[in-house]
């Protein structure tokens, strides 16, 4: 029995943007997927025990193909269970063996759907999980990899490098198309943030502004603009210079806004952390419903989240320079 653990993610900068290739710079939080994995004879028995899920179990008797008969929303089952299924692929495949049961038990602390990167967490830590518990040691890159040929597969073809480099390799990091680094010497960064209890249909999101692009010349302005905006991110952050970097989240949340992917529940969140005195704010990961980062040092903006209305969870959740691990 092998126990790994991956980081979710907050975009810092450039989501939507990395999509036409400018650049972005996710960082790895301190809220961590962990999946224990256990050979078995045949079959897939999968548990998951999510915050924003009944903890429930799931047993297959060869692929996960079957419908299974449990009291949740199927097309969040369907996701998970996708996600799972492909990851242990994954494994099987590092491994060179062609079939063989597991059991996989997930715990994880990341809302789902909602911007932090918790499919990538889940998979990168069941892709390290299961290819220990076969006898094969992945380096993060390699978990790197695999992890994006799972999202890959799951969401046909529309995902960036972006959240399974990220929850890999943990850090702050830079994605730009298929090149994908860590940002060296950046171990701490004030993050706080808050959910609004939804999730965003990043598919639809990501269709939206594709088309939004098509139509409009100030959209393909927009979307360069964020890129000016992330590489202006990029210089505050080598200077360590917060202040800038809180004024730039806060040029990012508005032309993500220019964009149609805020909402007001986020705008809503964002102005409140901006209230108590956070340096920046900005949604995270998709937009529509789910999380927005904030930047601060203090407790002002974790506090004003907390009595801000329609806020369902604030939480400080620091930098996790630490990727993938085996517990
Ligand atoms: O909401 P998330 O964590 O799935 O992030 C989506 C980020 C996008 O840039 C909008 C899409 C992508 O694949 O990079």
């Amino acid at each position: 029995m092998v126990t790994a653990s991956a980081p979710g993610k907050v975009y810092l900068f450039g989501e939507h943007a990395v999509v036409y290739g400018e650049p972005a710079v996710p960082c790895a939080i301190q809220r961590r997927a962990r999946v224990t994995v256990r050979e078995r004879e045949e079959g897939l028995r999968v548990h998951l025990d999510d915050l924003t899920l009944d903890g429930f179990t799931i047993e297959y008797a060869g692929d996960a193909t079957g419908r299974p008969d449990i009291d949740v929303s199927e097309s969040l089952v369907e996701a998970g269970i996708g996600y799972i299924n492909e990851a242990v692929d994954q494994a099987r495949d590092a491994a060179g063996v062609e079939d063989g049961g597991f059991e996989v038990s997930v715990e994880s602390s990341i809302p789902l759907g909602a911007g932090l990167g918790s499919s990538a967490a889940v998979v990168a830590a069941t892709i390290r999980a299961a290819t220990t518990e076969l006898g094969v040691d992945l380096t993060a890159s390699e978990v790197a990899d695999r992890a994006y040929q799972v999202e890959h597969t799951v969401q046909d073809g529309d995902a960036s490098r972006a959240d399974t480099f990220c929850s890999a390799m943990g850090g702050a990091v830079r994605v730009e198309g298929d090149d994908c680094r860590r940002i060296e010497g950046i171990d701490n960064l004030p993050f706080v943030i808050g959910y609004d209890g939804g999730a965003g249909d990043t598919g639809a999101l990501v269709a939206g502004v594709r088309q939004l692009r098509l139509e409009y010349d100030f959209a393909a302005d927009t979307v360069a603009a964020i890129g000016d905006v992330v590489r202006a991110g990029e210089r505050a952050l080598a200077a360590g210079d917060l202040d800038e970097l809180g004024d730039l989240m806060d040029f990012n949340h508005g032309l993500l806004s220019a964009l149609g992917v805020s909402s007001r529940s986020l705008d809503s969140l964002v102005w409140a952390a901006r209230d108590g005195d956070a340096l920046g704010a900005k949604l995270t990961g998709a937009g529509g419903n789910g999380c927005i980062v904030a930047l601060d040092e203090t407790d002002a903006a974790l506090t004003a989240l907390d009595y801000t209305p329609g806020c369902e969870d604030a939480f400080r959740a620091a930098l996790d320079t630490e990727g993938v691990r085996i517990e």
